[in-house]
């Protein structure tokens, strides 16, 4: 279900698409449509006793967290506690060695692949921004729907008005609106990175996974970065790895959960103020 907000994300004019899910061991394909994950139950990841070993070494060990839909999760936790890997296996990246993970009620991440985790609503920002530097960022918006089969008519036919008005949408989002017609490659580090992520908003995720977004930015860049992400409350579900805690608390608040993930599993789990008193939490990360 989408929410009702501002933003127009409908496909009205796009043609239908749909993923086939690869590696299915019953040999049955099942058909996934953008847009329909099944969340009835209110969640829109659910991750089961994921494990997944490196040469011996468990990176993940038995994981189970879930996120609500719509909701904003961020997850702290020393290096190497498994916080990538674990996006790895949302994302389809890295398969697990066992359990499962869900994007909604019925979709069993762990059996399809890369583009199809992707076409199926998951949109992942990695820390170095990959823009088209020699291309403006009205542009890198329009590219970045090339590759969602939805929009390749409406490209082939050159912009739709629904189209045009969603990128119009996502520079107003991203506060670049001002930016439109300058190089990418001209962009502070802080507008690149909310280039990007406005380039992943143009597939209309349903669960984006933004990893370590806020590293190598100034004071204000992060404080923008966590404005935009405020913002795109309701319009999809975030999970946000970061070790910036002055970063999560502006994502947090004062109610929304923190995940503490260290060693594989998650550690702790509760409002930013309640782990941050967690005596484990304090000897596995915060009081080093
Ligand atoms: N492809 C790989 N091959 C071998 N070991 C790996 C691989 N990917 C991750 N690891 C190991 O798995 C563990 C978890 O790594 P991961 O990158 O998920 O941690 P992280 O929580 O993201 O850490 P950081 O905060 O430093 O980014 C680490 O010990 C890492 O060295
Ligand atoms: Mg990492």
């Amino acid at each position: 279900m989408r929410p009702d907000t501002d933003i127009s994300w409908q496909t009205a004019d796009a043609p239908d698409a749909s993923v086939t899910v690869s590696g299915d061991p019953t040999g049955m394909s099942h058909l996934v449509v953008p847009g329909e994950i099944d969340t009835s139950h209110g969640l829109i990841l659910y991750l089961e006793t994921i494990s997944v070993s490196f040469d011996g070494f468990r990176a993940l060990n038995d994981l189970s967290l879930a996120i609500k839909t719509n909701e904003l999760r961020c997850i702290i936790g020393p290096n190497g506690a498994g916080k990538t890997t674990m996006m790895d296996v949302i994302t389809g990246k890295t398969r697990p060695d066992a359990g499962r993970a869900f994007l909604g009620q019925t979709l069993d991440l762990t059996r399809l692949d890369e583009p199809a985790i992707a076409q199926a609503g998951v949109g992942r920002k990695f820390q170095k921004p990959t823009v088209f530097e020699h291309h403006s960022v009205w542009e890198n918006l329009e590219l970045a729907c090339a590759g969602d089969k939805r929009w390749f008519r409406a490209l082939w036919d050159m912009l739709t008005p629904t189209m045009r008005r969603r990128i119009e949408e996502v520079l107003t989002l991203t506060h670049l609106e001002h930016q439109a017609h300058v190089r990418a490659g001209q962009l502070s580090h802080g507008q690149k990175q909310r280039l990007e992520i406005g380039m992943l908003l143009m597939q209309q995720p349903q669960l984006l996974l933004l990893d370590e977004p806020a590293a190598g930015m100034t004071d204000e860049e992060t404080a923008q970065l966590a404005e935009l992400l405020n913002r795109l409350r309701g319009h999809c579900s975030m999970m946000v790895v970061e070790h910036d805690m002055a970063f999560v608390a502006a994502l947090a608040g004062e109610t929304g959960l923190v995940t503490v993930m260290a060693e594989g599993r998650v550690l702790a789990e509760g409002t930013l103020d309640v782990v941050q008193r967690d005596e484990r939490v304090i000897e596995s990360y915060l009081g080093r």
